[in-house]
């Protein structure tokens, strides 16, 4: 085996985001660039001698290449085995699996998850620790410090491994095993959920669109939801896991999944609608005629999961990210189990889940999940609302309206301004935290501000405190608002304005959140002058 020691110099911005190292796949492909990156993770975990990592990516354009490199790489640094995905793919909540099923030490999992893919949009790489979940803050900023203080880094001389072969291959002197992607996935599943019941309903003319959205979820829809469930063949579209994602933005919003909302909204609309993302942990869930909001979905979750099996025991307690609405919290307190309030990013729920401490996490982004994982799961969430509707025999309008009627509906919107230019974002934002200690007591648009901060956590389980993780400007009535600056753009700067107003038991499904948020939105605006500091009357996305 030759290894060959390369020099090389630290590059700039090799510092990772809210869910790992994201930039232009320009960026990764140039010399040293993603050799440099992967050299400071094993320098950050101490070497690799002996490890096992878990290997796969969403199949994005530049997947493949990466993960040959990354196999020479960890070759060179001693690891003792890899684990990839047939095809290098593996979707993230499945490399999570794949990491705690076979005890690893970690796994490198390659994605720019909801966002474009190919040689002019984006590619990313995240390190997940053994836990299955991505690197909490200490190791990214381990990772990151070894990045800028890179001098050298290690690769074996060898042939690329057929990444399509299923079975035991091998790197100089390191183990490659390539396995199905899907199939322990797809076994898990089976525990959890009430499988023969969902079977079931749909041979009871339940009929279901899965929308893969050219990425990687389509071999695992097309294995769980029609081989597995019975759906008919063609219940997953987009099923093929294209580089470019067929040109498509796989991120499984009314924006972005216009095909899917088309269709539930159309003459004979399925019954259930959902999508996922380029990596698999996004779900979007809609029934004929309606759309289930992320944080909605999650406290339906909450509130149902007794009813699959895999939860029949209840709910240690759930977490959710700040800006995520309060509707799960009022679950938890019927509920009588605690909720945890964290910062935006999946990372955070990791200590709570390890503890034991919650069983439920979820983000108003369209992520949701369980301890099942380390990661936010969109199947997993598919298959729960499945369970749901096949338990309760409703449909996901019934199911909603009920919960609403029972709980109160929080109307909820997020408002994205995509590239604004960063120091004006920043400028603006600094502004509007500077003001913070005099809002209390002021009105805007009738409304009249109780609390206004900037969001600091303090991890319960191991007492690290991250601060500046957004500002909240809470009312009087209860509505909120909550501005943060995106951390997984690769490019200019984007503006997330979260905005919520809670109603109690509205008829049937209540209003368009639009309407009801009226006098929360206007706030936001004059509250920040975002017209002022970005030139900007309207958002570029609302979900
Ligand atoms: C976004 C979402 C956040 C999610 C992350 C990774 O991060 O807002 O909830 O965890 O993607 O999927 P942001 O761009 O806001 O930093
Ligand atoms: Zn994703």
């Amino acid at each position: 085996m030759n290894i060959v020691t390369v020099p090389t110099e630290p590059i700039a911005g090799q510092k990772p985001g809210t869910s790992g190292l994201r930039k232009k796949t320009q960026v990764f492909m140039q010399r040293h660039y993603l050799e440099n990156f992967v050299q400071a993770i094993f320098d950050a975990l101490g070497g690799a001698a002996g490890k096992t990592f878990v290997i796969g990516g969403d199949g994005r354009y530049f997947n493949d290449r990466a993960i040959q490199v990354i196999l020479r790489m960890a070759a060179a640094n001693g690891a003792a085995r890899c684990i990839v995905g047939q095809g290098g793919i593996l979707s993230t909540p499945a490399a999570s699996h794949l990491i705690r099923l076979n005890a690893t030490d970690g796994g490198i999992v390659l994605s720019a998850s909801h966002n474009p893919g190919g040689p002019d949009e984006d590619f990313g790489i995240k390190f997940n620790t053994p836990n299955g979940g991505p690197a909490p803050e200490g190791v990214t900023a381990a990772i990151h410090a070894a990045a800028n203080g890179i001098r050298e880094y290690r690769i074996v001389e060898a042939q690329d491994i057929d990444l399509a072969r299923i079975g035991a291959q091998s790197v100089g002197r390191m183990a490659v095993e390539v396995v199905d992607p899907v199939a322990d996935y797809a076994d898990l599943m089976e525990t959890l959920f009430d499988f023969a019941a969902i079977r079931a309903m749909i041979a009871g003319g339940f009929r279901i669109r899965f929308d893969a959205m050219c990425a990687v979820t389509g071999p695992y829809g097309v294995e769980i939801l029609e081989n597995r469930l019975g759906a008919p063949r063609g219940t997953v579209v987009n099923r093929q896991p294209l580089p470019d994602f067929g040109g498509m933005h796989p991120d499984p919003n009314p924006v972005w999944a216009k095909m899917l909302m088309d269709e539930m909204w159309g003459a004979d609309a399925p019954d259930f609608g959902a999508a996922s993302d380029g990596d698999g942990d996004r779900n979007m869930v809609l029934g004929r005629e309606t759309y289930v909001s992320p944080s909605d979905s999650l406290a339906v979750i909450a509130a149902n999961a007794h009813l699959a099996p895999g939860y029949a025991g209840g709910l240690a307690g759930v977490a959710r990210s700040m800006p995520t609405s309060g509707a799960v919290d009022l679950v938890a307190a019927a509920l009588g189990i605690p909720c945890f309030e964290t910062p935006t990013g999946w990372k955070f729920f990791g200590n709570l889940m390890d503890a034991g401490r919650v069983t439920l996490c979820g983000e108003e982004s369209f992520g949701t999940g369980s301890d099942h994982v380390r990661e936010k799961d969109g199947l997993w969430a598919v298959l729960m609302w499945l369970n749901i509707l096949a338990a309760r025999g409703a449909s996901v309008a019934e199911v909603l309206e009920d919960h609403f009627s029972r709980h109160g509906r929080n109307y909820y919107s997020r408002h994205d301004f995509e590239a604004l230019d960063a120091a004006s974002a920043e400028t603006m934002l600094a502004a509007l935290a500077a003001s913070l200690p005099d809002l209390p007591g002021t009105e805007w648009h009738g409304q009249t501000v109780a609390a206004a901060d900037s969001f600091a956590y303090t991890d319960p389980v191991d007492g690290s405190l991250t601060e500046n993780q957004g500002l909240r400007i809470v009312f009087g009535n209860g509505a909120r608002i909550v501005l943060r600056l995106s951390g997984t753009g690769t490019s200019g700067a984007t503006l997330r304005l979260y905005l919520e107003r809670f109603v109690p038991g509205p008829d049937g499904l209540g209003e368009d959140p639009q309407t009801a948020l009226a006098p929360v939105i206007a706030a936001a605006h004059d509250l920040a002058d975002l017209h002022g500091h970005t030139g900007r009357t309207a958002p570029d996305v609302i979900t």
